[in-house]
């Protein structure tokens, strides 16, 4: 659509949505209902409009137009990325470009790493897509998995040709509504793999929920870690709590190592006092710090020094979750500084 089409549909969308009553009801929202909370990823939607009443539907998310479905289908689906906190998603209905009608839906995107977005407003409430029967969408959709979302994963060479691969999602079920959950850029193993049914127990009630703590579910496959982190002497905070997925995405992220941030940004969000990008280091340092970031990481080649370089995320037998195997703050400076202080 042009630029000059985007301007007139805004105009009518701030001319018009102010007025909530409308001459008929056309829509029938399938999904989301209003008011739920989700915690990752984007969320499916799914609409139907009165036959003859629509020639344009224009989706909107927090006033950023996402989607015009010009060719109204018998049931119209699309899946819209949410940002932390309330979300409105907007469907306006036009009739030769007249605006005819609004509904709103509003999602409450849950977060750890917010502390405003942790709880939610106290009219919202979790929904359970799966647990109930839907049989106008399996006229179109395969609901009941198969085989192919419960292939296992072996940790080393994964169970197909590798992420996210066309075989893989040609075979599973979940893709057709759920490709949205791997649109980014680093995928993890299995969910890569569209092994779904590897982490989400299919027939739980309410269906499809994921074990807790996290550690039930992430230590079935990485027995490694599991062997080497819980043998050491410290482990960090959320580690000990099991909440692997607050750092974690178990499907796909933005960042490597599917991390909701990158590594810096992570720490310091719980870390806040870590924050000024110096970090002082007990007093054999200068008062100024040490620089935890845009410096070239001496021991990791290509990589940004931070957080990680000198800390474990996960647990040390140091005090401070060190990184590395070493007797004393001497010899921790010198894994990187050899030169400089021999
Ligand atoms: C008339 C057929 C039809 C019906 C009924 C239907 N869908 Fe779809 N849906 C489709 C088609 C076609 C696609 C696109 C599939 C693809 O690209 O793989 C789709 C895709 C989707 C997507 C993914 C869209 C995206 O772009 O990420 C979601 C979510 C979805 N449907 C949800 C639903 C839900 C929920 C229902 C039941 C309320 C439903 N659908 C009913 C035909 C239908
Ligand atoms: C007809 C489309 C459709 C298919 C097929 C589908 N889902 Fe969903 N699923 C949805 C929608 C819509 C939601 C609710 C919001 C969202 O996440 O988009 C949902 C939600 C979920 C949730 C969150 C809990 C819940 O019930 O709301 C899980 C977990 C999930 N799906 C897993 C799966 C798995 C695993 C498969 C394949 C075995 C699958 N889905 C197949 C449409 C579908
Ligand atoms: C490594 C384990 C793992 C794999 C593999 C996995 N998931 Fe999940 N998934 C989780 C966890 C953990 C949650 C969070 C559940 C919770 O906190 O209750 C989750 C949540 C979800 C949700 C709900 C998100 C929300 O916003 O509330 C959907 C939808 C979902 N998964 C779909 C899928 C689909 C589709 C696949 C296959 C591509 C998949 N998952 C593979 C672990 C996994
Ligand atoms: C079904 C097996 C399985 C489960 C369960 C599982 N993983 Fe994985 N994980 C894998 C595979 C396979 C890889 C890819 C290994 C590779 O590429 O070297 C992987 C890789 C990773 C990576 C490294 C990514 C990278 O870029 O190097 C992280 C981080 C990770 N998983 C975290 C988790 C977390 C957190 C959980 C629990 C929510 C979890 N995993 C559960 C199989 C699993
Ligand atoms: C505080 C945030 C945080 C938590 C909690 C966390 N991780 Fe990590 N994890 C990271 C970071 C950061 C990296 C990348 C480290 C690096 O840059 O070397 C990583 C790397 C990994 C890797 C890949 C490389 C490796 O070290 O083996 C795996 C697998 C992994 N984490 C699994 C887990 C599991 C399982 C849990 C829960 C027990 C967990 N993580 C909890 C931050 C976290
Ligand atoms: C979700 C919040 C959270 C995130 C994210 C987080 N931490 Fe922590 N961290 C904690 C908690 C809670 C403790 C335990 C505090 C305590 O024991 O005093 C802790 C403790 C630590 C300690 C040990 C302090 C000591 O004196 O022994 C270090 C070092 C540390 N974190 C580094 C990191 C690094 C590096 C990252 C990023 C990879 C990170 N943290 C991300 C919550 C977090
Ligand atoms: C160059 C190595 C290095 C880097 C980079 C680094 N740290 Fe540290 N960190 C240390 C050392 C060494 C100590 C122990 C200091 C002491 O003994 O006083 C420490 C101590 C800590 C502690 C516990 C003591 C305290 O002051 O509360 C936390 C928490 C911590 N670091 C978090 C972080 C976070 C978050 C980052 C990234 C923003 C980071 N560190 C980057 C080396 C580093
Ligand atoms: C993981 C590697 C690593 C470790 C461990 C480490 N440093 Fe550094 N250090 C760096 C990097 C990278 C720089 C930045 C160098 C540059 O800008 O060229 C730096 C810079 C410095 C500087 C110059 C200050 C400045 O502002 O640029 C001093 C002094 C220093 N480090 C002392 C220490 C001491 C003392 C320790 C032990 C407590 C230590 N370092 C541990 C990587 C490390």
């Amino acid at each position: 659509m042009s630029i000059r089409r985007i301007f007139f549909s805004l105009l009518w969308f701030t001319a018009l949505s102010a007025d909530a009553g409308y001459a008929q009801d056309i829509y029938t929202i399938h999904y989301p209902p209003d008011r739920i909370i989700k915690e990752y990823g984007p969320v499916g939607i799914s609409f139907s409009v009165k036959e003859g009443t629509a020639d344009k539907v224009v989706v909107r998310v927090n006033n950023e137009i996402i989607i015009e479905f010009r060719i109204i289908a018998k049931v119209n689906c699309y899946s819209v990325h949410l940002e932390p906190g309330k979300n409105t998603i907007e469907f306006a209905a036009f009739k030769n470009n007249a605006l005819i009608n609004i509904v709103t839906r509003d999602v409450f995107l849950r977060t750890d790493l917010i502390g405003a977005y942790r709880k939610w407003p106290p009219d919202y409430r979790r929904d359970s897509f799966h647990s109930e029967k839907k049989e106008l969408c399996a006229e179109c959709h395969q609901l009941e998995p198969t085989e192919a979302d419960r292939r296992p994963v072996n940790i080393t060479t994964l169970a197909t040709g590798g992420p996210n691969d066309e075989k893989s999602r040609n075979t599973s079920t979940c893709y057709s509504c759920h490709k949205g959950i791997m649109s980014f850029q680093f995928v993890h193993g299995p969910a890569a793999v569209w092994s779904c049914l590897s982490c989400h127990e299919e027939y739980s009630k309410p269906r499809y929920t994921v074990a807790k703590p996290d550690t039930e579910v992430c230590f079935k496959c990485h027995l490694d870690q599991k062997q080497l982190w819980l043998n050491k002497k410290y482990k960090h905070g959320p580690v000990t709590l099991g909440k692997c997925t607050i750092c974690h995405s178990p499907h796909a992220a933005r960042n490597a190592f599917n991390l909701h941030k990158r590594t810096w940004d992570l720490c310091v969000n719980c870390h806040i006092e870590m924050g000024s990008g110096r970090h002082v280091l007990g007093d054999s340092f200068s008062k100024e710090g040490h620089p935890t970031k845009e410096r070239d990481d001496p021991l990791r080649k290509g990589r940004e020094l931070t957080c990680a370089s000198c800390h474990d995320s996960h647990a040390s037998d140091y005090p401070h979750l060190w990184a590395f195997d070493v007797e004393n703050r001497f010899e921790f400076c010198q894994k990187c500084h050899q030169k400089k202080m021999n």
